[in-house]
C-alpha cells in the first residue's frame, strides 16, 4: 500500500535492526486518514470472506482494525492485556509471550462476544513472531469461530510470524513488508 509505505519512509524511524518506531502515525500518535485507508484496504482484500467480527488486541492493534471493521460493516472486538474492573464475565483466554518485550502476558476476551457462527479477520499493526496473532487464533477457536485470516499493517518480513501462520493455514495479508532494517533504513519486499 502505497500511501502506508511513504509514510513509514517519511515518518519511521529505525531504532534498530529489529525495531521500526512509527510513533507519528500509528503507535501513539494516530493518522485518522491513513488508518482509514488502511481500513478500507484491509477490507477490500477480505470483502468476500463473509466476516462477521473484526479481533484485535489492544492498544495499536485497535486503531486499523476499527477502521477495517467500519469498512465491512462489522463489530470490532479486542483482547485485553490488562485486567479491566468491568471485564467479570467469563473469558476465553490465551498466553502470549513478546520475543520482543520478553514478557509473557495473558489476553482476554469475554466468552458472550465470539460465537461458534463468527468468522472472524484478525488484524494487527505490527507482524513480527506471530505469537499476538496465535493468541487471537486461539481465543477464536476456543469460541469455535472461523477463521478468514490475518490482516496487518507492518509485516518484519525478516521475522517468523508470516511463516508460522502460514505453515498453520492462515492466509496473512500485509499492507506494507518489510524486508530489513539493516544500515538505518527502511527496506522493502519487492
Ligand atoms: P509478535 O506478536 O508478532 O510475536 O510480536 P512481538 O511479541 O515481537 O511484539 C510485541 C509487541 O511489540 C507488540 O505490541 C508488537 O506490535 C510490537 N512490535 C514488534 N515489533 C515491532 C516493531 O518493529 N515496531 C513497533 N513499533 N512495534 C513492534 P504490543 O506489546 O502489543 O503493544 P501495543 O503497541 O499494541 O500496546
Ligand atoms: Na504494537
Ligand atoms: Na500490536
Amino acid at each position: 500500500m502505497e500511501q502506508l509505505k511513504q509514510q513509514i519512509r517519511a515518518h519511521g524511524i529505525v531504532l534498530s535492526e529489529q525495531v521500526l518506531k512509527v510513533d507519528a502515525f500509528l503507535n501513539h500518535k494516530v493518522d485518522p486518514l491513513l488508518m482509514q485507508q488502511i481500513g478500507a484496504e484491509l477490507a477490500r482484500r477480505f470483502r468476500d470472506q463473509g466476516i462477521s467480527k473484526v479481533l484485535t488486541i489492544e492498544a495499536s492493534g485497535i486503531a486499523p482494525a476499527l477502521m477495517t471493521a467500519l469498512a465491512l460493516g462489522v463489530p470490532m472486538l479486542f483482547a485485553r492485556k490488562q485486567r479491566s474492573l468491568t471485564l467479570t464475565d467469563q473469558l476465553l483466554t490465551a498466553r502470549v509471550y513478546s520475543f520482543t518485550k520478553q514478557v509473557e502476558s495473558t489476553i482476554a476476551i469475554a466468552t458472550q462476544h465470539l460465537a461458534a457462527d463468527d468468522r472472524v479477520l484478525i488484524v494487527d499493526d505490527f507482524l513480527a513472531h506471530g505469537q499476538a496473532a496465535l493468541g487471537l487464533v486461539s481465543i477464536a477457536q476456543q469460541a469455535g469461530a472461523s477463521i478468514a485470516g490475518i490482516g496487518i499493517v507492518i509485516e518484519k518480513a525478516f521475522q517468523p510470524g508470516r511463516a508460522e501462520l502460514e505453515r498453520l493455514g492462515y492466509r496473512v495479508e500485509s499492507l506494507a513488508r518489510v524486508a530489513s532494517l539493516s544500515g538505518g533504513q527502511v527496506h522493502f519486499v519487492e
